[in-house]
């Protein structure tokens, strides 16, 4: 589908110009301005063009919604753009209006970057410091000053958080599935069920007893229509989970009594019900360490053939662009092997949410620069992701400079073809990748989805115990689409 981002609206810009690539146009205002809808009207009449056009927000009530939730209003404009706009059809948005050229100019390249759509304006006034500006923030742009030659643009490739977002809630929605909450008792994890419920992303299932998870819900008044609730205490498949717990773990010293008594309780139970595939993944943590929630799924799910161990990721979604950082949450001291394996699966891991993966395995040496026991780790580890898996892109040791910016991988390691353009990272031990994904989180505006466990047979997801409503809401996004591999 062509589109154009329309910074400043002018006549021969779009029917002289634009219109050429396609007759039938659209126009989209992100935010509605009258008086050039009427102008753009009034001047599709002239040129024989029906007046087809869609907006998201209205008046000055795009403001409140943009402070209060921006999130949310981008991703409500990615959705209204997407849905509206005839794929046979030229879009063409009209950029917001309000303060003037430069006053909506981050706003407007904002948009321009959620919709992938690339800009162009046309101005005489303005026109070196508009052209400073744009390069500082956008790939490419099309700004014309009189009647200079005109060529179409190609779209964007950006990743912003919304459309990050919007991609993983739209494939959620695809195959819905079933999902358990084991902490009831946290009002974090009622609001993120009924946020879930409401938009239909997923199925949920909460653990603990009806009457209290009811009252504690309309007591903040949260609803949980159509959420299922289990109680551990004296569920159905106690039994069952009992027998299960013993017959796999006897070998290990699990008793019957200990097996009867791990079952009440809420990490078991809710693991036991994605063994059985009563559930498709569980989401859990935010009230106990990453140990506590993970090692019933160590013990009883196991990883998949061909994996040894499981680890963590994290994706990181930025301004425009979102890396996977890995491993941050399980292998505290990975060998070479398991750093390989580490960075294989993180690869599949990218690419599943769509992200074509190029990995850089992390070191303070780039190539041979630098040397040290941990360097060789990375080296033997690099050397068997290499011979094992060719056909993907990987190098290292790396640092992260020469990984991600092609300046500095010009100078230290000017044949690697993952130099400069790196964006699965994969540390060299728990402590790098656990301190950095904090770092970036906390430091540089980063929305940190995850972890994501990967390597299990089922998904089993952990929370920090500092998980905002909206980590919840992501990481059981998250969980489903994994769930639906
Ligand atoms: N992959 C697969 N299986 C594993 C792994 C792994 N990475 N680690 C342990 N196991 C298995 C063991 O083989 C064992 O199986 P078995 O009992 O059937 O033989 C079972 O899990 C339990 O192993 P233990 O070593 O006894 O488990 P323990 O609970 O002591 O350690 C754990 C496992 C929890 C993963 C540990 O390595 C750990 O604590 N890692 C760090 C977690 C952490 O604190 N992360 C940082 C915070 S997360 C954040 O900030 C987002």
């Amino acid at each position: 589908m062509l589109s154009a981002f329309i910074l400043n609206y002018d006549e021969k810009l779009i029917f002289d110009h634009i219109k050429q690539a396609n007759d039938k146009i659209i126009f989209y205002f992100p935010v509605l301005n009258e008086t050039i809808k009427s102008n753009l009207e009034k001047l599709c009449l002239k040129y024989c063009v029906e007046f087809k056009y869609f907006y998201s927000f209205k008046g000055e009530e795009y403001q409140l919604q943009m402070i209060n939730h921006s999130n949310d209003f981008f991703k409500k404009i990615i959705e209204d753009f997407e849905v509206n706009c005839p794929h046979d059809y030229f879009s063409i948005i009209i950029g917001v209006d309000h303060y003037g050229l430069m006053g909506d100019l981050n706003l407007n390249i904002m948009l321009a970057k959620e919709l992938n759509s690339p800009l162009y304006a046309k101005t005489n006034d303005n026109y070196d410091i508009l052209n400073f500006l744009l390069k500082k923030k956008l790939d490419h742009f099309v700004l014309l000053k009189n009647e200079e030659n005109f060529t179409l643009a190609k779209p964007y490739a950006y990743k912003t958080q919304a459309r990050f977002s919007h991609e993983l809630f739209k494939k959620a929605k695809s195959n819905k599935q079933t999902i358990v909450l084991p902490e009831s008792f946290d009002e974090r994890i009622l609001r993120a069920s009924e946020f879930l419920m409401q938009n239909d992303l997923v199925d949920l299932i909460l653990l603990g007893d009806s009457n209290e998870i009811l009252s504690k819900a309309n007591s903040i008044n949260v609803n949980l229509d159509g959420v299922r609730i289990i109680n551990p205490k004296n569920s159905q498949y106690n039994e069952e989970f009992e027998d299960i717990l013993y017959e796999t773990r006897k070998a290990k010293g699990m008793t019957k009594e200990k097996a009867k008594e791990l079952v009440q309780d809420i990490t078991y139970f809710g693991t036991l019900l994605v063994h059985t595939n009563k559930a498709h993944a569980m989401v859990s943590g935010a009230s106990t360490t990453t140990a506590d929630t993970i090692r019933p799924a160590l013990q009883l799910i196991k990883t998949k053939d061909g994996v040894s161990s499981v680890s963590g990721v994290f994706f990181m979604s930025l301004e425009d662009q979102v890396f996977v950082f890995a491993d941050c949450a399980v292998v505290p001291n990975p060998t070479p092997e398991q750093l390989a394996e580490i960075a294989y699966i993180s690869a599949n891991s990218a690419r599943s949410f769509g992200i074509e993966p190029s990995v850089a395995l992390l070191s303070y040496s780039s190539g041979n620069s630098g040397s040290g026991i941990s360097v060789d780790v990375v080296k033997e580890a690099v050397k068997i992701v290499k011979d094992k898996y060719p056909q993907f892109l990987v190098d290292g040791p790396i640092q992260f400079d020469a990984a991600i910016d092609p300046l500095t991988a010009k100078s230290k390691m000017p044949n690697s073809k993952v130099a400069g353009h790196a964006n699965v990272f994969i540390f060299p031990d728990l402590n790098a990748a656990n301190i950095c994904y904090k770092a970036v989180q906390r430091t540089a505006k980063s929305l940190a989805i995850g972890p994501i466990l990967q390597g299990l047979k089922k998904p089993i997801n952990d929370l920090s115990r500092g998980c905002l409503v909206e980590d919840i809401i992501n990481t059981v996004v998250l969980s489903a689409i994994q769930a639906q591999e």
